[in-house]
């Protein structure tokens, strides 16, 4: 790879220094800040020229952070920088893929198109796809999407004792069929029927064993619904309290006292969206990946 340098967003600065130890790369000097008035401020101030650039910005509240990436993107192109590899650890808008009712956004669709315009390759974790089933069904650019499935079923492993690992919904099968597999335990997924943004309804299959530590393994939690109707039903069906495991904590405000609340034993997740429940360290994931790509 041509000479590089990293860079980020202000809330992705951990896992960017820890990244550019690891591929031992320089960080990049750079201000961003907001102004009195709420609009956003980029200074660059590392020589770019020819550079190649790592630019890390995980994209959880994606409508506050688009214009400082966009203005900080641009501005690196126009001092002379010569690629732009963008690595958002969290892929925003994935979930609206498809025109539910006439006249929607398809937000997927669109946000991949404005990121395609300004960068020359995407790498994100475990992004949402149901109907796309690859991103360069509606990225213009590279992509590279890795997986949290192996680190998580070795936490699993390490940290939990006869465990079963339960998915929310069938969306969730094709991570939870491999945590399972890599975690040596058996797997459920329940069914899921949404009913709007803050309403579902879990319904989990027999399972015979409630010896077993169950631990629900989802891509996203948010507004937290899925995690509380399925410990709620698994504590109906007779189950121990559940361990919550999430690769990306959007987790809305008091999402994780409510988990708690209605019993889950401990909620974790990894550190694609900074959260004091990051305890899945992904960092060796993507520092892999670059080091396999440049
Ligand atoms: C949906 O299909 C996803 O895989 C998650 O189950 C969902 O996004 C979680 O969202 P919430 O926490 O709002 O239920």
């Amino acid at each position: 790879m041509k000479e590089s340098l990293i860079f980020s967003l202000p809330h992705d600065k951990l896992l960017t220094a820890t990244l550019a130890t690891k591929l031992k790369i320089e960080i990049g000097a750079a201000e961003i800040r907001d102004f009195p008035d709420g609009e956003s401020y980029v200074r660059i101030d590392s020589n770019v020229q020819n550079k190649t650039i790592l630019l890390i910005c995980s994209l959880d509240h994606p409508n506050n952070k688009i214009l400082p990436l966009v203005f900080m993107a641009k501005t690196l192109k126009e001092l002379g920088a010569h690629k732009i590899h963008l690595i958002s650890p969290y892929l925003a808008y994935m979930r609206q893929d498809k025109r539910f009712h006439p006249g929607e956004a398809v937000n997927s669709t669109l946000f991949a198109q404005l990121l395609s315009d300004f960068v020359d390759s995407i790498m994100t974790i475990d992004p949402h796809l149901h109907r796309i089933h690859n991103l360069s069904e509606i990225f213009t650019i590279p992509c590279a999407t890795l997986h949290a499935k192996k680190i998580i079923a070795t936490w699993i492993r390490n940290q939990v004792d006869a465990p079963v690992i339960i998915g929310p919904d069938e969306e969730s099968r094709q991570w939870v069929e491999e945590v399972a597999k890599d975690a040596n335990a058996p797997f459920i997924v329940a069914e899921k029927i949404r009913h709007g943004d803050r309403d579902v309804r879990v319904s989990i299959p027999t399972f015979d064993d409630l010896s077993k530590t169950p631990v629900l393994v989802d891509d996203i939690i948010s507004t937290g619904v899925s995690m509380i109707e399925s410990i709620q039903e698994l504590k109906a069906r007779g189950f121990k309290n559940p361990i919550c495991i999430a690769v990306h904590a959007l987790f809305d405000q008091n999402v994780y006292e409510h988990l708690r609340n209605v019993g889950a034993q401990e909620i974790i997740s990894c550190n694609t969206i900074p959260h004091f429940s990051n305890k899945i360290d992904i960092s060796d994931v993507i520092a892999e990946e670059i080091k396999n790509v440049f």
